[in-house]
């Protein structure tokens, strides 16, 4: 048995022809493409039974009438109903009083319209198929050679085969014409060279609050919290280097050893560049670069909130939702005899997205 034959195992022999929704078995050996035709009409319960139809009837004046009511109730409502705010049990704080009467009304009295309408329609309104033939999209030989004529006839009152000069100059301005597009490539450069793998952070950098400026101490950081922090050369960066600025921001957090998770040498890594568990992560998310910075305190874990990657900070910052597709980097950290924290080093990896890396 071929393909063929098990395709159309399930048609009737031929019987005379299709058109009328039946396909046969030597139809559609003769011509695969074929038109099947319209299904066979199947009509309403509506039009075969005329208690059907009129309860049809009624229950379309019905939902006319609750849109009645609504526009009634909406001039009441915006009458009477005074213009105090209450509470919703929504969760979206206060709402104003006359506001949402007049809402709810307006809302059922549309919707009780559209319903009523469509309801109307499927039910009552004719119910006829109807095929609309399309046209040849081609057009015909004369208005083709006459087209064709036209241009021809525009080619040759332009000139631009008896004047060669001006017919080059305009081929090479128009091939001049996108330059300018490829030009602006330009603003794309310079190349980075490795400076996308570098940020502000030095061996002995102090980890500063962004706000006051004032050092960060390892007391100021307890489990739950979440400190944000910039290097305190901040202010000091010359030009050449303000690029450095965003990608140095920092999420300090405080975690229990207990609550670290992953291999042995994971756990101890990531310890090790903390100061009894004051940890400082990259601010900028791994996937596009926003910043991240929703830290659910129970379990660890930091959101971004632009397309919800999520990293578990006990687990190395490692991504367990989302797009991105690296972890959070960890900066070393350790602190200094007056208690400020301050960096080891650099990052040991370059922050923000993946792209950064390739090449
Ligand atoms: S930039 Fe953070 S998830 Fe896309």
């Amino acid at each position: 048995m071929t393909d063929r034959d098990m395709e159309t195992d399930h048609l009737p022999e031929n019987t005379g022809g299709s058109g009328n929704g039946t396909l046969t078995k030597d139809a559609v050996a003769d011509d695969p493409f074929q038109d099947p035709g319209l299904p066979a009409h199947r009509p309403r319960v509506t039009d075969l039974d005329p208690k059907a139809a009129k309860r049809a009837e009624r229950q379309v004046a019905l939902l006319f009438l609750i849109s009645i009511v609504g526009i009634i109730g909406s001039m009441v409502c915006y009458t009477f109903v005074p213009n105090t705010r209450v509470h919703t049990f929504t969760g979206l704080g206060t709402v104003n009083m006359n506001n949402l009467a007049l809402g709810l009304c307006l809302g059922f009295a549309f919707l009780a319209l559209g319903g009523g309408a469509i309801h109307w329609a499927r039910t009552l309104m004719t119910d006829v198929d109807l095929v609309q033939e399309r046209h040849l999209m081609k057009s015909d030989p004369e208005s083709t050679a006459f087209a064709v004529s036209e241009f021809k006839q525009g080619v040759a009152d332009s000139g631009i085969t008896k004047y060669p000069l001006i017919r080059r100059s305009l081929l090479t301005a128009m091939l001049v014409l996108p330059l300018p597009a490829i030009w602006l490539l330009r603003d794309l450069g310079p190349l980075p060279g490795d400076s996308l793998r570098h940020t502000l952070w030095a061996p002995g950098e102090k980890l500063v609050n962004p706000n006051t400026g004032q050092p960060l101490k390892v007391s100021d950081v307890t489990v739950g919290t979440l400190a944000l922090a910039n290097p305190a050369s901040l202010n000091d960066v010359p030009e050449e280097r303000i690029d450095n600025l965003a990608k140095s921001a920092v999420l300090v957090v405080r975690l229990p050893q207990e609550a670290l998770k992953g291999s042995e040498a994971q756990k101890k890594k990531q310890w090790d560049w903390s100061v009894d568990g004051v940890m400082a992560f990259s601010k900028i998310c791994t996937h596009v670069g926003c910043p991240v910075a929703l830290y659910e305190q129970q379990t660890h874990h930091m959101l971004c909130p632009c397309h919800q990657s999520t990293f578990d900070l006990s687990d190395d910052g490692k991504v367990i939702f989302g797009p991105a597709a690296r972890s959070l980097p960890q900066l070393p950290i350790t602190v200094d005899a007056d208690g400020n924290l301050v960096a080891v080093s650099d990052f040991r990896e370059p922050v923000g997205p993946s792209f950064w890396e390739r090449g």
